[in-house]
């Protein structure tokens, strides 16, 4: 198709909940406004949804309730898919991608965990299958990373990207809200995944990190060896003694090119108070990208709800839309930005990461314990950068301590010493701490 000939472009949807009726009310209202942008119209001719009714639509739309009817359908040039999951997420994109089509999708669990058999597909067929919504919703992060950000050797990458969890931080934090109460807000706001557990324990987040990650470095998808912890754990109180230290607890998910491999780790992180990455509150994301000729750059945005989401899904379609104008035969850039992957690059174990620490041991307030506490850290070649201790109206106090560098492997068998002690009442509680200077 040539600019000559394009009258329209023809789009489907699969999946009309908060992303796809989204992108569609997108479509309608920024319309003319696109066309101007790309030259020519683009038209959702097809939406599947088990949910849609007439109503919803222009009557022009073709509605049903199988995906499969716009995956084959002949007049459709782009499929976006936004059921989510896996089942029939991944048969429609596939048989999508097979049968010629290019495809936009927002589900960053098929990306993460089945991204790399659906390249090659979509490699086959010489057509795209794009994904900028699956990352920091509205933010376009893809984009930063795998062109923006192209003539650097990205060394590391730390992101808010789970707007529900940043959330319920944020609420926690600010107002002492409990946590269980929050997550009924997010979920009626609509930022919360179909099953929460997967906002509040992290694999949301880690399947965000798996890919940005992989554009990152230039690695296969690979969201089985991301390290994933949740903020189920954090309290109210770890949350204060943070702001008494000078730091504010955020869920990060980490990327880190290292001279052992590369780190992939999500979990909840004490930053300094003063780093803007800190500040970023709500269901808002950030990511901040340090590249070796660039230095440090920071994207910040909404990343969760219909219209963030959709912006997303729709710069997608646009993209795709110009390289069909233009009439090129296959995709400009390779799905994960490298035409030769660091195949070479290991993804480096959680035990064998050096961070900062923050730990909170509850102890029986008598005396010597703090010393006790000090000597098996020494042991372990952990250094104390500071310490709280709080008089409670209880026989059972927290001590708090920060460390310097240490290795995970002997912070693990530091604190399994620690728990051991006959004076230690309970778990200790183990937040990493990063600072991001430089
Ligand atoms: N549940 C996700 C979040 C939605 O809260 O960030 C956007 O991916």
């Amino acid at each position: 198709m040539n600019s000559e000939s394009a009258k329209s472009i023809k789009v489907g949807i699969c999946g009309f909940g908060t992303v796809g009726g989204g992108s569609y009310n997108l479509l309608q209202a920024n319309g003319e406004e696109i066309t101007r942008r790309v030259g020519c119209v683009i038209d959702v001719v097809r939406i599947a949804s088990r949910s849609i009714t007439s109503g919803d639509v222009d009557s022009t739309v073709n509605i049903s309730n199988d995906p499969f009817d716009v995956v084959n359908d002949p007049e459709v040039d782009i499929v976006i898919e936004t059921i989510g999951g896996f089942d029939p997420a991944f048969e429609v994109v596939r048989q999508a991608l097979a049968n010629g089509k290019h495809v936009v999708t927002a589900n960053k669990a098929l990306v993460a965990e089945r991204g790399n058999e659906l390249f090659a597909v979509a490699q086959e067929n010489a057509v795209t299958l794009a994904f900028e919504s699956s990352v920091a919703g509205g933010i376009p992060i893809i984009k930063a990373l795998r062109e923006g950000l192209s003539a650097n050797k990205i060394d590391w990458l730390a992101g808010i990207i789970n707007g529900t969890g940043n959330f319920i931080l944020t609420e926690m934090a600010e107002k002492q809200r409990q946590f269980a109460d929050v997550l009924i807000e997010a979920q009626q706001l609509g930022y919360a995944e179909a099953d929460p557990t997967f906002d509040v324990e992290g694999i949301d987040a880690a399947h965000k990190l798996t890919i940005m990650a992989a554009i990152a470095f230039g690695i296969p998808l690979q969201f089985d060896k991301t390290y994933t912890e949740g903020i189920s754990r954090i309290t109210p109180q770890d949350i204060g003694f943070a702001k008494q230290l000078g730091y504010r607890v955020k869920h990060l998910g980490i990327a880190r090119r290292t001279d052992n491999g590369v780190e992939m780790r999500v979990h909840p992180t004490l930053i300094p108070r003063k780093r803007l990455l800190a500040s970023v509150d709500g269901v808002g994301n950030a990511v901040l990208v340090h590249g070796n000729a660039v230095g440090s750059t920071l994207y910040n945005g909404p990343g969760a709800g219909a219209d963030a989401t959709a912006s997303s899904v729709i710069a997608d379609v646009i993209d795709i839309a110009r390289q069909k104008l233009a009439g090129l035969s296959k995709p400009l850039l390779p799905a994960l930005g490298y035409l030769s992957m660091h195949d070479d690059l290991e993804v480096v174990s959680i035990e064998e990461i050096e961070t900062e620490y923050y730990l909170r041991i509850p102890v029986n307030d008598v005396v010597g314990v703090l010393a006790k506490i000090s000597s098996i850290l020494q042991g372990f070649d952990i250094s104390i950068d500071a310490v709280i201790q709080k008089e409670l109206d209880s026989m059972t106090v927290p001590i708090v301590i920060l460390t310097h560098k240490a290795l995970e492997k002997k912070l693990n068998l530091a604190i399994a010493a620690i728990e051991a002690l006959e004076d230690v009442s309970g778990e200790v509680m183990r937040i990493r701490v990063e600072t991001f200077a430089g």
